[in-house]
């Protein structure tokens, strides 16, 4: 019924514009993974106890910005309960049949991996409630008058649903999940870190002042701080630098067009627009994606998350409006705008 290759469609893994580094750094343990360690620690104990019992873990909810680690928890989870895992992606499923196929499929206890859950479609949603609940697939045989339901037993198995949009999610999927985690952005301690631990596994000397620099520039995210020392890595290598310096790591980040903050130049050019364009704000998100000429999932998804939490941009009811901080950060003056800023923040209970 499902060729190879459309098994291999609907079981793409992923991520397909991370390279093969990538996968050596991933840790496999959950000892080896840095941070998030109240999300640890609780799934250290959810795991040990579904194991005991020996049952599947319950599904798991990932959710937070992009870079964060959700994949990698994900083969966390497999790997430390010895399962099995099957990967694919909301938008990779496009027909409940294709979900029906890989349910089928999985061995018992084993760990499906739903990246971006939030772009399931309806008709696939419908699929999942009964395998979640009962382990079951209800199938409709026939069409027509003598159409008839059959309903089929499944092995159990461990949804873990990853989305960078748990507000998109449906109530009554997002009921359905047992754990529920919201990674959190890494403090630069946490991402020195991971950089040490990454420059380790590539075999990249890199200097101590250097690596605090590499983590504070990162935004909060892994998947940052680890492309910066690879591309700080070329730097290095073609200054026939042994080390990755401060200097060097300096001198990278300049030309790799990320400030102090970690910002690069779609960061500034988005602050930029608000501040210029539209006097601070407020500006809806469509507005803002069409006059920066980026894609508004990706503004949302990806860039506003730091500076929301740097405390640059902030959501109002009627938009997004820039902070004095940012102004500041700019060199623009910030003048009298704070006042109607602050006026704006009052009342932003409800973003839009
Ligand atoms: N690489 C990416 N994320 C990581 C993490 N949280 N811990 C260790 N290495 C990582």
């Amino acid at each position: 019924m499902y060729d190879y290759e459309e098994q291999q469609r609907i079981l793409a893994n992923v991520k397909l514009n991370e390279d093969e580094a990538d996968n050596i750094l991933r840790p496999r343990t959950i000892d080896e993974y840095i941070g998030q360690e109240k999300i640890k620690s609780n799934l250290k104990v959810f795991m040990h106890a579904a194991k005991k019992r020996g049952e599947a873990l319950d599904h798991v909810l990932l959710y937070g910005p992009p870079g964060l680690g959700k994949t990698t928890l994900s083969h966390i989870i497999a790997n430390e309960m010895g399962v099995d895992i099957r990967v694919t992606s909301g938008p990779a499923i496009e027909r409940a049949g294709d979900l029906a196929a890989i349910l089928s499929k999985l061995t018992p206890n084993s760990v499906l991996f739903i990246d971006e859950i939030h772009r399931l479609n309806h008709s696939v949603e419908e699929i999942l409630y009964p395998a979640l609940e009962d382990y079951a697939l209800d199938l409709v045989v026939g069409k027509g008058p003598g159409a008839q339901t059959m309903r089929i037993n499944l092995d159990r198995f461990t949804l873990v649903g990853a989305t960078t949009k748990a507000g998109n999610l449906s109530a009554p999927l997002r009921d359905r999940f047992g754990v529920i985690c919201r990674l959190e952005t890494y403090r630069p301690e946490e991402l020195a870190e991971i950089v040490t631990r990454s420059a380790g596994i590539l075999n990249i000397k890199i200097d101590a002042d250097a690596t605090l620099e590499v983590a504070r520039r990162s935004r909060g995210t892994p998947r940052i701080a680890n492309r910066l020392l690879k591309r700080l890595r070329d730097f290095a290598e073609y200054e026939d630098s042994d080390a990755i310096t401060l200097a060097i790591a300096r001198k990278g980040l300049r030309l790799l067009e990320v400030d102090e903050l970690g910002l690069d130049n779609v960061d500034i050019n988005i602050l930029r627009t608000v501040i210029e364009n539209f006097n601070g704000g407020p500006v809806g998100l469509d507005t803002l994606a069409a006059s920066t000429g980026e894609d508004a999932n990706t503004i949302e998804d990806v860039y506003e998350p730091y500076l929301l939490q740097i405390g640059f941009l902030a959501r109002t009811p009627r938009g997004r409006i820039c902070l004095k901080k940012a102004y500041d950060h700019l060199g623009i003056p910030c003048g009298n705008r704070e006042d109607t800023l602050l006026k704006y923040l009052d009342r932003n209970d409800d973003a839009e």
